[in-house]
């Protein structure tokens, strides 16, 4: 038996060697290269978390944009012709924004490195105006975790899902603890696709909400209405069920790690996107029901993205909105000039 010291600044950090072809087998997991087992990388990881630009900042306000235009949006049901704001008036400030890239079940080793090297080259220069993470699947997380690292990049690393409890008896699961202990600081919670295929309901995505702001990560909590809830006017409502109970246990001081991503149902991977008039309408809803739950003050810092075919060509327009700040992209986050030039539309949102 070979004991290995993988770290001499975490003793905690062992790894007993029964054979030597066990370590070959644990570096032909998923992202594990094996120039990875001989290097520091949770160490970066763990350094990562700490630089600023990683954590959401305290002020996330920045100068209100204008509201504009008109957009050849998918209309199955408007909620409303009036594009009304959230009492909060349009010349609010509008919180940092935030675009999210969720790969989905997507990529492989090759190109998931790739487009995260890609990401973080692009955006290098929007830091300063913007939170950018991207959501890769599990198994490519070290990898890409060490990838950003190596690049300095302050792109945030994040996780499709997570499971509620630290350890255990949970086949197939994977708790928040391993996440973070391979960089993760941004987890995905009640995404449609769990929700309507994975048929996770409102008491998990409850339980993992809680999970996740425990850990101190980011929370991006995903809700939104089916077809037939919009064109019979339920999506005010589903939404603030959706809300309410999601963010139950929720404490107003845990705010600044929440974003709130509102993503109609019967937009995601559609090609249909919401009016930027119907998308305003209800996430200035939204921020109203925040506000009731915990405050205006504290409503108007948290970050709501929208998500649902989300393109370069109407990503402008969309986040020129007061209450749309940022993005979460299922497949033009696949494509590094969409994913990029819809970040640099959600940085343009914000300047005066
Ligand atoms: P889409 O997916 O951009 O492909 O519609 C969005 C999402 O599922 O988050």
């Amino acid at each position: 038996m070979r004991i290995v010291v993988l770290r001499a600044f975490r003793p905690s950090l062992l790894i007993v060697v029964h054979k030597p072809v066990a370590v070959g087998g644990l570096c032909g997991l998923g992202g594990l290269g094996s120039e990875l087992c001989e290097r520091d990388w949770l160490r970066c990881g763990d350094a990562a978390f700490l630089r600023p630009g990683w954590a959401l900042p305290s002020d996330m306000t920045t100068p209100s944009a204008s509201t504009s235009g008109s957009n050849p949006s998918f209309n199955p049901g408007s909620n409303s012709g009036s594009n009304p704001g959230s009492n909060f008036g349009s010349g609010a400030h509008k919180p940092r924004p935030f675009v999210g890239g969720n790969w989905k079940m997507n990529t492989d080793r090759a190109s998931g490195l790739a487009l995260a090297k890609a990401v973080a080259a692009a955006t290098k220069p929007l830091e300063e105006a913007m939170d950018v993470a991207i959501f890769p699947p599990f198994v490519y997380l070290p990898l890409i975790s060490q990838a950003l690292c190596d690049a300095g990049s302050k792109v945030m690393l994040g996780a499709q899902d997570c499971y509620i409890a630290e350890k255990g008896a949970f086949t197939g699961e994977v708790s928040i603890g391993m996440l973070k202990d391979v960089g993760v600081s941004a987890v995905l919670v009640g995404h449609s696709e769990r929700r309507h295929i994975m048929h996770e309901g409102d008491d998990f995505v409850t339980a993992k909400v809680d999970f996740v702001l425990a850990a101190g990560l980011t929370c991006v909590l995903c809700i939104g209405e089916k077809l037939e809830q919009r064109v019979t006017g339920q999506t005010d409502h589903i939404n603030e069920l959706q809300l309410e109970r999601g963010l139950k246990h929720t404490k107003v001081e845990q705010l600044s790690k929440l974003v709130v991503a509102y993503e109609p149902v019967w937009a995601i991977g559609t090609g249909k996107t919401a009016t930027p008039q119907d998308a305003q309408s209800a996430q200035a809803h939204i921020r109203t029901v925040l506000a009731e739950m915990f405050g205006k003050e504290a409503a108007s810092t948290v970050r709501i993205q929208y998500g649902g075919s989300m393109t370069a060509a109407n990503a402008a327009t969309l986040m020129a909105e007061q209450d749309i700040n940022g993005g979460l992209l299922g497949g033009a986050s696949l494509k590094i000039e969409d994913f990029t030039a819809i970040c640099q539309a959600a940085a343009a949102s914000v300047k005066a």
